[in-house]
């Protein structure tokens, strides 16, 4: 099982497409390792991947949408917010307990759902506000 990055998941803004292409293929290292027994030894290393090239990359989106005057950007980092605390929750949960089974199918779970969602819907209506700017 993995998920796949399609075309319609581009926003127009290279950068910004190709860190989230990056992150596809950190979710899918970890889905990899699930279907092959090895979950619970590549959650730790996925979640602490992660937990430093989101907010690099959620950074980055907050920085551009600053500078283009970009009308929703409250609700779009409430989004991102949203996404650490919940991510910082189930890694506090990693750093209690291990990697039970539990917590490795919430984590991956947690990241394709909330990828997609936002990506999708979010992600993309800020690649159109910017399309309508240039
Ligand atoms: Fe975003």
């Amino acid at each position: 099982m993995a998920i796949k990055w399609t075309e319609d998941l581009a926003t127009g803004i290279e950068k910004i497409d190709e860190q989230h292409r990056e992150l596809f293929r950190r979710v899918n290292e970890l889905m990899e390792a699930c279907a092959k027994g090895k979950g619970k030894e590549q959650v730790l290393k996925t979640s602490n991947f992660l937990s430093e090239y989101v907010v690099m990359h959620f950074g980055e989106e907050e920085k551009i949408m600053r500078e283009k005057n970009y009308p929703g950007y409250e609700a779009h980092k409430a989004q991102h917010d949203g996404f650490v605390k919940r991510f910082a929750e189930i890694k506090e949960k990693l750093g209690q307990t291990g990697p039970t089974v539990d917590l490795v199918i919430k984590m991956n779970n947690f990241l394709v759902d909330w990828l997609f969602n936002h990506i999708k819907k979010t992600d993309k209506a800020l690649g159109a506000y910017l399309k309508g700017q240039m």
